[in-house]
């Protein structure tokens, strides 16, 4: 075969080639235009070529080259727009036939409303940016006072006056500044603490606040109502306790602990082996609390409590890692579209 019938049949060859995947592409480089390949491997016969037909001939074995190295783009082109399009798909995506599903919060948020709302109170909000008289002052943290290290604090321009509410108890105040008695108000929202977010913590999470403000109220009211609350949302078999504690705004303080609705109290993992997990503090308000907000506390007296929403819904549906909640994984989010 003369070296111009070679490159024909080469050309043929390198024109007819079709890869299915990258091996085959890689296959093809090598054979032809690698450094040992068939192509350089022509051009080392250039030499031999007779003077007058190099030009000729060189013409033939640059076209082939050329020809060879276009192949070798055109399907590189085809596969990298493969891969593209791949990565741009979003595997998490549901598959088309998914309806929506409520946020597990939002489907504690409402269960925990509505035992309320049969119970007479309403529903109150109050803002997510508050000032330090509302979430601290008024709630009986005095200024420089170690209590409000309880709560780190997202503060907004520099000014320690104006800041992300630590608590949902802001809502307590402005609520009780508007006058109107009594009161018997839930409040529901969002609430920010400057904390390093891990399994157990997040610096934005739920919380419902309760307060109840009339004449005579006591502490028996508190634990009525509370046990009631505990019942209606854990079931009828649930038992409570209340441990002392401490808060600025509450005297006395305490610590409501349900009987873990996984073991029945027997002791499991949820409930580290002790039958109870802690879902709430409360206590009765504080004088100091009522006077700052113009209530006169030789006449009424009151009961406040503060729970989050997160630690709750953990509970109910043994989910182990709070950060689920805000990642959005459709994975996750599913398994809740039953629930109402
Ligand atoms: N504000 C408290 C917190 O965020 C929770 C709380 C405790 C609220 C006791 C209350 C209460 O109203 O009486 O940790």
């Amino acid at each position: 075969m003369t070296l111009k019938e070679t490159i024909a049949a080469m050309l043929a060859e390198v024109q007819a080639f079709q890869a299915e995947n990258t091996d085959q592409l890689e296959a093809f480089r090598i054979k032809y235009l690698s450094k040992k390949g068939l192509i350089p491997g022509l051009f080392a016969e250039f030499k031999h070529v007779l003077p007058e037909e190099r030009k000729a001939m060189g013409v033939l074995l640059n076209e082939l080259k050329d020809k060879a190295q276009e192949r070798l783009d055109a399907f590189r082109e085809l596969n990298t727009t493969d891969e593209t399009s791949t990565q741009r798909l979003d595997l998490s995506l549901p598959s088309g036939e998914a309806g929506g599903a409520r946020h597990p919060i939002s489907l504690v948020r409402n269960q925990i409303n509505g035992i309320f709302k049969r119970l007479g109170f309403i529903i109150s909000e109050g803002p997510e940016i508050e000032d330090d008289f509302h979430n601290f002052t008024a709630l009986n943290f005095p200024e420089e006072h170690p209590a409000r290290d309880m709560q780190d604090t997202f503060f907004l321009h520099k000014n320690p006056d104006v800041a992300l509410r630590t608590h949902t108890s802001s809502v307590q105040v402005r609520v009780m500044e508007a006058g109107k008695l009594p009161i018997r108000i839930i409040a529901p929202g969002r609430v920010f603490r400057n904390e390093a977010i891990s399994a157990r913590a997040h610096c934005i999470f739920h919380q419902v606040e309760g307060l109840y403000i009339d004449k005579d109220v006591s502490f028996a009211d508190l634990k009525q109502t509370l046990y009631y609350f505990a019942q209606e949302l854990f079931g009828p078999e649930t038992k409570i306790r209340f441990r002392p504690s401490y808060f600025p705004f509450t005297e006395t303080s305490a610590e409501m602990d349900v009987s873990c609705n996984i073991c029945g109290g027997k002791g499991c993992n949820i409930c580290k082996y002790s039958g109870w997990v802690e879902i709430l503090g409360c206590g009765m308000v504080d004088p100091n609390v009522l006077e700052a907000c113009n209530i006169d506390s030789n006449m009424y007296t009151g009961f406040a409590f503060g729970m989050g929403i997160e630690r709750i819904t953990m509970m109910k549906y043994q989910i182990n890692d709070l950060r689920l909640f805000f990642e959005n994984d459709i994975r996750f989010l599913k398994q809740f579209e039953s629930a109402i």
